[in-house]
């Protein structure tokens, strides 16, 4: 089949919360076939436990035939721990969703620069980390970052940042490395439409624009706890009932996960050097007693 986007078949790099719903976006509005890739079989099953309960949910709920989430399910395709990356190597374009972690995601890059054609596009779905810095990975040991090939290598990088829950909410931000080329910001701007997203283009800053923004509304409201200005409780009450927000503030900070805000935090922090994106000294312990919020079942409220 031909897809006007011409995304043929998708890589996803990841698969938990994030990397699953990329897929399932993809594979189910997109129509595109998906390899989808994590080094941790039990996150594998997980996730596909997952997709297969927000497939049949739709279906139960009448948004989708049962044919639709049948055809969808079939176009995720999991890559084997033996083929590993390599596996990814005839994909048109690799969305990576692991941890906000640039060593890792450096080393990821630089191996689908080596595995990939030179055409696929390689986005990563990176909250706040440079993808200047992430598209230079690319340049492989020998090549120059001025020369042809070095140039094209980075030039197919991107940032596509989704937002959780993927399959619900309405964004894509797009980001451009110095070094994106416009052919590339078309396409994978095409595919994210494809997947039903409005897309808006940010500048390669710490956080883009979206964390850059929400990262300190949520600190603050940690360190309004932190100052015993009010509950929890009251705090979100009044951002959710006063401002009309679906969660408040630290209900969100839970949501993304409390090591997900501090790494992005202290990339804001690290990459400003801007007092105002401090991360509080309560967020930090919170995640040094590995309270990382909803995904492990306690933050600052309790998910049994
Ligand atoms: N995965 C898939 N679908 C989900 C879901 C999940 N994890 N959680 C909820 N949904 C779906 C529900 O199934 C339901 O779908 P239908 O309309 O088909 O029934 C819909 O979302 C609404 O869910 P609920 O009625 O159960 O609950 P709700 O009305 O309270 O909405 C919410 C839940 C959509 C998560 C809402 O609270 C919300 O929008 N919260 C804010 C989320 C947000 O801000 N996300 C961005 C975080 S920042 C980020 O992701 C980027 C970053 O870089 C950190």
């Amino acid at each position: 089949m031909s897809l006007a986007h011409g995304i043929r078949t998708l890589g996803v790099l990841g698969s938990g919360q994030m990397g699953l719903g990329i897929a399932y976006v993809a594979a189910l509005r997109a129509k595109t076939p998906v390899l989808l890739y994590d080094r941790s079989t039990e996150q594998v099953d997980k996730g596909l436990k997952l997709m297969d309960k927000l497939l049949a949910k739709d279906v139960s709920k009448g948004k989708i035939q049962d044919v639709e989430a049948k055809e969808a399910r079939e176009r995720i395709t999991v890559v084997s721990q033996e083929q590993g990356m390599k596996g990814l190597r005839d994909v048109d374009m690799v969305v990576e969703a692991v941890s906000e972690n640039l060593s890792l995601k450096q080393k990821i890059f630089s191996s689908l620069s080596a595995e990939c054609r030179p055409d696929a596009i390689l986005a990563s779905n990176t909250s706040s980390i440079s993808i200047t810095k992430i598209a230079a990975s690319t340049i492989l040991e020998g090549q120059s970052a001025a020369s042809e090939s070095g140039k094209q290598s980075a030039a197919r990088v991107v940032g596509l940042h989704f937002f959780n829950p993927v399959p619900v909410m309405k964004l894509v931000e797009l980001i451009s490395a110095l070094q994106t080329s416009e052919d590339t910001l078309n396409r994978a701007k095409a595919f994210a439409v494809a997947c039903g997203k409005e897309v808006t283009v940010s500048k390669d800053v710490p956080g883009f624009v979206s964390n850059a923004l929400l990262m300190p509304f949520i600190n603050e409201a940690i360190m309004w706890l932190e100052k015993g200005v009010a509950t929890k409780e009251d705090i979100d009450k009044t951002l959710k009932l006063g401002m009309n927000h679906p969660m408040g503030p630290l209900q969100l900070a839970d949501f993304i996960g409390l090591d997900t805000c501090l790494a992005i935090q202290q990339t804001l922090y690290q990459g400003t050097g801007d007092s105002k994106y401090r991360p509080s000294v309560l967020l930090e312990r919170m995640v040094d007693a590995q309270w990382y919020g909803r995904k492990n079942g306690k933050g600052f409220y309790e998910y049994p």
